[in-house]
C-alpha cells in the first residue's frame, strides 16, 4: 500500500476500544460511556426541527451563528463570571472540535502540551494529531485528584506552550479550588504559555461549585464549553470556546479548514439551550447524585474502595485488590461478567489499578453492574492473586469551591499582553479493603437493556 504519513498510526481511545467491544457483546451492562442515557430536553429538539423545517439548512458563518455567539458571551458573563464579548466566541463542533482546533494554532510539530494524569483520554490523541507531544502532570492522588500546582510546573519546559486544566475532571470527578486556578493561571502568564480551560462538566458539581479558570484570575486563559453533557447533546456536536479576539480568529480558520461551519441545527438548537429554560439541567444533575448515592452505597456494603468525586458523572472504582492491572480486569469483567468499564489505565499511569465507571445509565444497571464488578473481584481476589498493582484506595476529599464573581461588565477581559512563541506523592499508606462477596453477587441475570451505538 502508498505510504500513510505517521498520523495514521496514532493511538485510538481505549474508550472507543471498550465501547466497541461492549457493542459486539449482546446484554452487556455499559458503564463505559461518558454519554448521558437523558434525551435532550424537548424545546432544543423543538428549535433545531423548526429551524429545519424553515429551510435554516444553510452554512453558517465559520465562527458560528451571531445569536448564538451573543447568547453564549451572555452566558458566560452571568454564569461563568468572566467577561466576553462575541468576538472572543468560536461555536465549535463539540468540546473535541473547539480543543483540536486550539492545539492546532497554538502548538507546533515538537511542542508540548501538559495535561492532567489521570485525565480525559482525548488530550493526547488531539496532541498527537497536531504532532505535539502531550506531557502528563500528576494530580494529586492523596486529596482524591485535586491540582497539584507544583507537579505542573515541575512538567514545564521550554517547549511547553499549553497547560490543559479539567475542572469537574473526567475521570476522576475532581473539582478545582479557585485558588488553585488562580495558581495556575499565574504559572501560565509567568511561562508565557497558555491555559486551556476545559469545562465540559461544569454543570455537574455536587460538592462545592464549578469555578471558570478564566474567573480567578487574569492570564492568558482559553476556555472550552460544550453543549453535549450539560443538555444531554451528546450527538448534536456543538459547543463553544472563549479565547482572545487572535486566538478566536485563528482557531475559527482552523475549524473552517475541517468543517466551513458547526451544523447550522445544532447551532439553533444549543441557542434554544442556552436561552430556554434550565430545568432539565437541575433534574439531571439531581439524577446524577443519586446515582452516585446509590453507587457508593453499593460499594460501601461490599467492601470496594473508590475515590468520591465532587463533580461530573463518573466514578473511579478501586480494582486492584484482583491482582491485575486495569486493563486485563476490565477485559475480563466484559467477557466473563457482561460488565464493561474503561480501564484506568486509559487515563494515565496514575488511573492505574482503578476502573472508570460512568453513571450515564439506569440505576438498576448501575446497580447490577457493580454487583458484578464486586463479584468478579471479590472471585480473583479470594482466588489468591490479590497483589496489589497500585491503586491506593482512600477517603475521598470533597473539595468546596466558591463561585466566580468578577465583574461581567462587556469589555474584554484580555487585559494581559497575549503570550507569545517561544520556546508525591504521599507516604501514607494504603488502606486496602479486601473485595468480599456480596450475598445478591450470585445473580448475573440482569434486566437492563443494552444501550446501542454510543
Ligand atoms: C473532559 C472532556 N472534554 C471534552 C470532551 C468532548 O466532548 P464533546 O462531546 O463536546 O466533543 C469530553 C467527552 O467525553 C470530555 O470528557
Amino acid at each position: 500500500m502508498t505510504r500513510l504519513s505517521s498520523f495514521a498510526d496514532v493511538q485510538r481511545s481505549a474508550i472507543r476500544e471498550m465501547l466497541e467491544r461492549a457493542l459486539a457483546r449482546p446484554d452487556t451492562i455499559r458503564l463505559e460511556l461518558g454519554d448521558p442515557d437523558f434525551t435532550t430536553p424537548p424545546h432544543i429538539v423543538e428549535a433545531a426541527l423548526r429551524a429545519a423545517s424553515e429551510g435554516f439548512t444553510h452554512y453558517t458563518p465559520s465562527v458560528g451563528l451571531p445569536s448564538l455567539r451573543e447568547a453564549v458571551a451572555d452566558r458566560v458573563r452571568s454564569v461563568n463570571g468572566f467577561a466576553c464579548v462575541p468576538d472572543e466566541v468560536v461555536v465549535t463542533t463539540g468540546a473535541c472540535g473547539g480543543l483540536y482546533a486550539l492545539l492546532r494554532v497554538l502548538a507546533d510539530p515538537g511542542d508540548e502540551v501538559l495535561v492532567p494524569d489521570p485525565g480525559w483520554t482525548g488530550y493526547a490523541s488531539i496532541a498527537a494529531f497536531v504532532g505535539a507531544s502531550a506531557r502528563p502532570y500528576a494530580l494529586d492522588r492523596d486529596s482524591g485528584f485535586g491540582l497539584d500546582v507544583a507537579a505542573v510546573e515541575r512538567a514545564l519546559t521550554p517547549h511547553t506552550r499549553a497547560i490543559v486544566v479539567n475542572s469537574p475532571s473526567n475521570p476522576t470527578g475532581s473539582v478545582e479550588r479557585r485558588e488553585a486556578l488562580a495558581a495556575l493561571v499565574g504559572l501560565a502568564t509567568e511561562h508565557d504559555c497558555w491555559l486551556v480551560s476545559d469545562e465540559a462538566y461544569e454543570s455537574f458539581v455536587f460538592d462545592g461549585a464549578h469555578v471558570s479558570a478564566a474567573a480567578c484570575a487574569d492570564g492568558p486563559v482559553i476556555s472550552v464549553f460544550t453543549c453535549s453533557k450539560t443538555y444531554a447533546m451528546t450527538g448534536w456536536r456543538v459547543g463553544y470556546l472563549v479565547a482572545p479576539r487572535e486566538v478566536a480568529a485563528s482557531a475559527a480558520r482552523a475549524q473552517e479548514a475541517v468543517v466551513s461551519s458547526v451544523s447550522s441545527v445544532s447551532q439553533k438548537a444549543a441557542e434554544a439551550a442556552l436561552t430556554g429554560p434550565q430545568d432539565a439541567v437541575a433534574e439531571m444533575r439531581a439524577a446524577y447524585r443519586r446515582r452516585l448515592e446509590l453507587a457508593t452505597s453499593l460499594l460501601d456494603e461490599l467492601q470496594v474502595p473508590y475515590v468520591r468525586p465532587a463533580g461530573a458523572f463518573y466514578l473511579l472504582v478501586d480494582v486492584a485488590a484482583a491482582g491485575v492491572d486495569s486493563r486485563t480486569f476490565a477485559l475480563a469483567l466484559l467477557d466473563e461478567h457482561g460488565v464493561a468499564v474503561v480501564p484506568g489505565s486509559a487515563f494515565g499511569a496514575g488511573a492505574e489499578g482503578l476502573v472508570r465507571v460512568s453513571l450515564c445509565v439506569a440505576e438498576d444497571a448501575i446497580s447490577e453492574g457493580l454487583q458484578r464488578l464486586g463479584s468478579a473481584l471479590a472471585t480473583r481476589a479470594a482466588a489468591g492473586s490479590g497483589r496489589a498493582t497500585s491503586a491506593r484506595p482512600r477517603s475521598p476529599i470533597a473539595r468546596t469551591t466558591t463561585f466566580a464573581t468578577r465583574s461581567s461588565a462587556g469589555g474584554s477581559r484580555w487585559a494581559v499582553s497575549l503570550p507569545r512563541a517561544r520556546s508525591r506523592r504521599s507516604s501514607a499508606s494504603r488502606r486496602r479493603r479486601s473485595a468480599r462477596r456480596c450475598s445478591r453477587c450470585a445473580a448475573t441475570g440482569c434486566s437492563s437493556s443494552a444501550r446501542g451505538g454510543r
